[in-house]
């Protein structure tokens, strides 16, 4: 509430065997007692209303956990009412359907001795695809669906959602053909008949059917998260590489997704989440000297675009990956899986993929929140589940809240000022300097308001001329201690401001 947030999307709580930190639900209408129970969640919506802050549950609909009630109905036999719930096919032990692999290694088939049937599964094996063209699923979805808004959700983020119309037979996983027709379905017998929020999450989105995902007629989700930009960077084996990202494609996929859905769809923006690394680690400085500076930087190249900005956890303070340097430490499955796939194949050396694992697993953005300097990072008593990061005695809630120049109030300031000035949420926007190799500039216009953002995303320092037309414009913000905005000038590194004119 302190930070000015209208919404708190909750990762996965539903009941789980917590194969994929509750990506796998094995019981969409109860909690998981990790978390708590029924009482709490509702006493966790109705304090967030108190304060207009709307909970986000995470649907995952393209799966289900191989522990579900309906799995294990499902594997009962071929003629069980939930057999079609997943996706089977016939075959023979050792010979795979076809050669498609899951997302976290391994086939994407799994033998079942007592049908003499494989199931797909997208991820782990403990997560089966569940059958979207069995209509008797996809009601019971929705039932489950209006159970939760019945219990005053403010809106849901929709897991993989580009996946759910998948053809093995033809490997299709994102973007099937029924894909659109699913979505529409699913949202007129859930959530139009609510004030929600959804977001999809759609690895397989780009700016064309973007428009279709967040088209204003309400007729799928409020927005989607797309990729372009955190996947800009990946080498030969994806995300395993050490390779640092490219500015200039970052920049060129973030103005172009700024571009082109403005007026046609809406963006979200993020630049983390529980999937990626720390922001700050990755795309700013995360060395001391350049830590705070660079966290707020990024805060406002993306907090000034149109869309609507995501903070994960943490990122408020500037927390940075953990780079855990021992196997044992990882708790993820898929670092854990890739590590074994990569190695066992020769394909790497146990020590480069733990460089890529320091640099990209998703454990980075996973370690508890840190709250004060007391043991644990003041987030448990007990043992948590993974380890806190080390630096959380400089890096913590407590001190930023101590100090009147944290990152956590820059933020703070920043989501203040998307609520003051509506040329923030709906000015158009005209990307500057387009080739410039270290910073990132764009100004957004509203009738006679204009805005004027300037982002140096290099540890050097960088030379730029302020338009003319900002001329005595009012600065809303900035990082450094910067006062002269005209002319020629030179940014420091990692400087950013916002410039306002009427
Ligand atoms: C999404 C989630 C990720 C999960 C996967 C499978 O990408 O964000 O954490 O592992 O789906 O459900």
């Amino acid at each position: 509430a302190q930070l000015g947030i209208d919404a708190i999307w909750l990762s996965p709580v539903c009941r789980s065997p917590q194969d994929d930190n509750g990506y796998d639900i094995s019981d969409y209408r109860d909690i998981d007692p990790l978390f708590g129970n029924l009482n709490d969640m509702e006493e966790l919506i109705a304090e967030g209303k108190k304060r207009n802050i709307r909970i986000i549950l995470d649907l995952v609909l393209n799966h289900s956990s191989d522990e579900h009630p309906w799995f294990i109905e499902a594997k009962k036999s071929k003629e069980n009412p939930y057999h079609d719930y997943y996706v089977w096919r016939d075959g023979v032990e050792g010979e795979y359907p076809n050669d498609m692999r899951a997302a976290f290694g391994g086939p994407a088939w799994e033998w079942v001795p007592e049908l003499g049937q494989y199931y797909f599964h997208q991820f782990s094996v403990k997560q089966p695809d569940l059958n979207w063209d069995n209509p008797k699923l996809r009601q019971e979805i929705y039932d489950m669906i209006l159970w939760w808004m019945d219990k005053g959700v403010g809106g849901f983020r929709l897991d993989v959602i580009d996946q759910i119309a998948k053809e093995p037979d033809r490997k299709i996983t994102n973007n099937g053909p029924k894909l659109h027709d699913y979505i529409r379905e699913l949202s007129a017998n859930t959530f139009q008949k609510g004030d929600l929020i959804t977001v999809g999450e759609a690895w397989g989105a780009n700016t064309e059917n973007a428009k279709l995902y967040s088209a204003p007629d309400g007729s799928e989700f409020s927005m989607v998260f797309q990729f372009e930009h955190v996947e800009n960077g990946s080498g030969d084996y994806g995300k395993w590489t050490t390779e640092k990202y490219d500015f200039k494609e970052f920049k060129r996929i973030m103005i172009k997704w700024q571009e082109e859905l403005q007026g046609k769809a809406w963006n979200s923006l993020f630049l983390g989440n529980h999937d990626q690394p720390r922001s700050v680690s990755r795309f700013g400085n995360d060395n001391p000297a350049y830590r705070e500076t660079s966290a707020k930087m990024l805060a406002t190249c993306l907090h000034m675009m149109q869309g609507t900005p995501y903070v994960y956890q943490g990122e408020e303070l500037g927390m940075t990956n953990v780079y855990f340097d021992k196997l044992e430490d990882y708790r993820d499955i898929e670092s854990i899986n890739f590590f074994t796939e990569l190695t066992e194949s020769g394909l790497m050396t146990p020590e480069y993929i733990m460089k890529c694992l320091m640099l990209r697993s998703r454990d980075n953005a996973r370690t508890p929140m840190q709250w004060d300097d007391s043991a644990q990072a003041g987030f448990t008593d007990g043992a948590p589940w993974i380890k806190v990061n080390p630096n959380y005695k400089e890096i913590n809630a407590a001190q930023q809240l101590a100090d009147p120049n944290s990152i956590f109030y820059y933020y703070q300031k920043l989501i203040r000022l998307r609520k003051e000035k509506d040329i923030i949420v709906y000015g158009g926007f005209e990307p500057l300097y387009r080739d410039n190799e270290q910073i990132f500039a764009y100004i957004r216009r509203l009738e006679q308001e204009k805005l004027l953002t300037v982002c140096n995303f290099s540890d050097k320092n960088a030379e730029m001329e302020i338009p003319e037309e900002f001329k005595g414009a009012e600065c809303l913000i900035t990082n450094l201690d910067r006062t002269v905005f005209e002319g020629k000038t030179v940014l420091k590194p990692y400087e950013a401001f916002v410039l306002y004119k009427k």
